[in-house]
């Protein structure tokens, strides 16, 4: 098996797959697609040193497409009518079978790859790279959490986001399509049908005092970088990390892009007896009100302020129920650890491969004008199944970026240049005598074509 180039110490597992009967990741060496497995995970203590709960990846991914039986209920209801019934119903549809009750130990949840059969499915190649999946939960590392970002209290440096996803059985059926041969992903399969319904958990390591709205938290365990400035050879530690934001993205023929995005916030005050039950709703949204061109954000809230120019996504008007929040650029959905001049469906129209369009007009070296005609492409109403630039050679991966995200880190990880032995090196003809840099800190360059990283932010 080939290491992951950024695997640091030997206290680290390299890529680990925990059927006993699997083949080890596809690779020169291990053909049989048919049979092989993907790694569950990268970052874990070698066994001797580690006893606790271990990740399994959701891979059993349904041959067949689910039946129109299998629609859930909750597509019935009409968002725009009754965005809450809508999202209390979806969080019904995701908790069901995942969730601990009162008094049970919260970490002890969101076990899909033991269910019989599997209802919910993880995106394979979410483990490769420094921000790759741990082990005890399946989280990857996703973004910083800037002070007073949470709350005006939060002062803490360094704070990361945290999270896993999970794919109902329509979705699981579309990642087995598009991965169906391990060694060759198929981009022309990535199609979600209607009933796909997608969840995440996003969790952050700022300390739960600094943050009033995650007093009572739900709090997971995970082997993670110490902060977010820490470099990626610094060996990672178990650190607790609290629930802050479940998202959710549902493909529903309801909706004029495709999907509907939506979003809960926690907010412990509310003392819940089912912690899990402090996630409430923050809002929706089906469009991106494209005319609104007034730039406007809040990215240190000590209120959340909706506005009332936005039609396309409605923000949870309850201020006793939701704590002050950020919002998207100029009061679209976003969540709280979400980039604030963006917006749930602006960074995921972007979802491509090769992904040669950054997730944000800010993620690049020379930006557009917030508001300019050039910043407004990201916040378009295209189709999931519309390309997001039709000059360019890309292929929508049907606003799914973990299903971006994961060919990216099969190419990455097929192009690398670390084949062990020299006799097995070949330069290719023209090949550059020494690796090039890509040209700004937002891309990366596999077999020599430069792409954005799939980012959901940078520092600001
Ligand atoms: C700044 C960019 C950005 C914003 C804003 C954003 N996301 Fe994402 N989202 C990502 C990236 C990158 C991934 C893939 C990595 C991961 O799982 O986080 C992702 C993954 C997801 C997934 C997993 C399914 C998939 O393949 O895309 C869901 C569901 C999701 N986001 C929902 C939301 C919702 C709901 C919002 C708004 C409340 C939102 N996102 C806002 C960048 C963004």
């Amino acid at each position: 098996m080939r290491k992951s180039r950024w695997t640091a110490a030997a206290v680290v597992l390299a890529v680990v797959s925990l059927d006993a009967k699997a083949q080890p990741v596809p690779s020169k060496a291990q053909p049989d697609p048919a049979t092989a497995k993907f790694p569950d995970f990268e970052f874990l203590p070698l066994p001797e040193n580690y006893h606790g709960r271990v990740f399994r990846l959701s891979q059993q991914y349904p041959a067949d497409r689910p039946g129109e039986d299998r629609m859930p209920e909750f597509f019935k209801v009409d968002f725009r009518k009754d965005w809450r019934t809508y999202m209390m119903q979806a969080r019904e549809y995701c908790f069901r079978g995942n969730i601990t009750g009162v008094g049970e130990d919260v970490e002890n949840g969101w076990r899909v790859a033991d269910q019989d059969p599997p209802r919910w499915f993880h995106m394979p190649w979410q483990h490769y790279g420094p921000n790759g999946r741990e082990g005890v939960h399946g989280l990857t590392r996703e973004a910083p959490v800037q002070p007073q970002q949470l709350a005006q209290t939060q002062v803490y440096q360094g704070g990361q986001t945290f999270a896993v996803g999970f794919f109902n059985e329509f979705g699981g059926y579309t990642i087995g399509r598009v991965w169906k041969d391990h060694n060759n992903p198929d981009v022309s399969k990535a199609s979600f049908p209607n009933g796909t319904v997608i969840c995440k958990l996003l969790f952050v390591d700022v300390p739960t005092d600094q943050v009033p709205s995650l007093v009572h938290p739900v709090q997971w365990t995970a082997y993670v970088p110490p902060s977010y400035n820490s470099s990626s050879s610094t060996p990672r530690v178990f650190k607790k990390l609290a629930l802050i934001q479940m998202d959710l993205a549902a493909r529903d023929p309801q909706a004029p892009t495709g999907w509907v995005f939506g979003t809960f916030q926690y907010n412990g005050a509310l003392n819940r007896p089912n912690l899990w039950e402090n996630l409430v709703p923050l809002g929706i949204q089906w469009g991106n009100d494209p005319d609104v061109t007034v730039n406007a954000s809040n990215p240190q809230p000590v209120v959340t302020k909706p506005n009332p120019q936005i039609k396309q996504s409605i923000i949870n008007p309850d201020a006793k129920e939701l704590p002050p929040t950020h919002l998207g650029w100029n009061g679209r959905l976003d969540g709280p650890v979400d980039n604030p001049m963006s917006s749930c469906m602006s960074c995921h129209s972007t979802a491509s491969v090769p992904a040669l369009v950054p997730l944000n007009p800010l993620f690049q070296s020379n930006p557009p004008a917030a508001g300019s005609p050039e910043w407004m492409k990201w916040f378009r109403n295209i189709h999931c199944d519309e390309s997001f630039d039709p000059s360019l050679p890309i292929k929508p991966t049907d606003f799914s970026l973990q299903l971006a995200t994961s060919i990216q880190n099969f190419n990455a990880w097929k192009s690398l240049g670390t084949a062990l032995s020299a006799s097995e090196y070949q330069a290719k003809a023209g090949a550059p005598e020494r690796s090039v840099p890509p040209p700004s800190p937002y891309q990366l360059r596999i077999n020599g074509r430069v792409e954005y990283k799939i980012l959901r932010d940078v520092d600001r």
